[in-house]
């Protein structure tokens, strides 16, 4: 059944569901790694395909950015369309120095000052968990394929634009987070609110401590260590 953001048949969204933040970005996951594909969601051109790897069945849909836009897709995806997990498969900033360009990061939690989670009614807390096990087979997943990944907590920001550059230091210390990214946190609120697994790997797409960064062509493209990772793991 259709919902306001989601034109597809309840049968053509697979039980787990991989999200870039970019629907283009799911275009060319679907037309590098699945076979058998179908579109099955054009709604606001946030793409959805549906195909196998390895046999298995998977859909790979675009979130857009930031928590507000993940909060309604992956929310429409696990309560009406029976999704049970979901692997955000992003880019994010490095806080950490030792972080480089392109390294993979597996999010173990993540904080947030946002107020998704107490506004959703689940939890006055500012740090989220993913799923454990999920987690675990993410980390099966990238043994097997030999990618080093870094497991670490991250920082969900609603701000992408600082007027300060040094600002990040305070969060980077305060809360241990290696690197800023923006949907983590309202995914792993709504995994928690409805009882499914919802994790998170991401690639280094820029650095704040000595202001690296990567193209957008590059982003829409280089971030296929993580994507196999992601695959290997359903
Ligand atoms: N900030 C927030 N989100 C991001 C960044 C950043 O610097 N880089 C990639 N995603």
């Amino acid at each position: 059944m259709p919902t306001p953001h989601i034109s597809s048949n309840i049968e053509d969204i697979a039980s787990t569901v991989l999200m870039p933040g970019d629907p283009l970005r799911a275009k060319f996951i679907a037309d590098t790694f699945l076979k058998d594909v179908k579109l099955v969601n054009q709604v606001r051109n946030m793409f959805a395909y549906t195909g196998t790897y390895k046999g298995k069945k998977v859909t790979v849909m675009g979130s857009g950015m930031g928590m507000p836009s993940i909060g309604i897709y992956s929310y429409e995806l696990f309560k009406f369309y029976n999704v049970e997990r979901i692997i955000r498969i992003g880019s994010c900033g490095a806080y950490d120095k030792d972080l480089k360009l392109f390294d993979v990061i597996l999010v173990s939690q993540a904080y947030s000052e946002s107020s998704f989670a107490k506004t959703m009614g689940i939890s006055n807390r500012h740090l989220l968990s993913a799923s454990k096990s999920l987690n675990n087979r993410i980390k099966r997943a990238a043994t097997k394929v030999n990618i080093p990944i870094r497991e670490g907590v991250i920082h969900s920001s609603d701000v992408f634009y600082r007027l300060s550059h040094e600002a990040y230091k305070e969060i980077y210390e305060k809360h241990q987070t290696i690197a800023v990214e923006m949907e983590s946190f309202a995914l792993f609120a709504n995994a928690k609110a409805l009882n499914k697994k919802a994790a998170c790997l991401l690639t280094v797409s820029d650095s704040l401590v000595n202001h690296e960064e990567t193209t957008s062509e590059q982003r829409e493209k280089a971030f296929t260590n993580m994507m196999e990772i992601a695959l290997n793991s359903i």
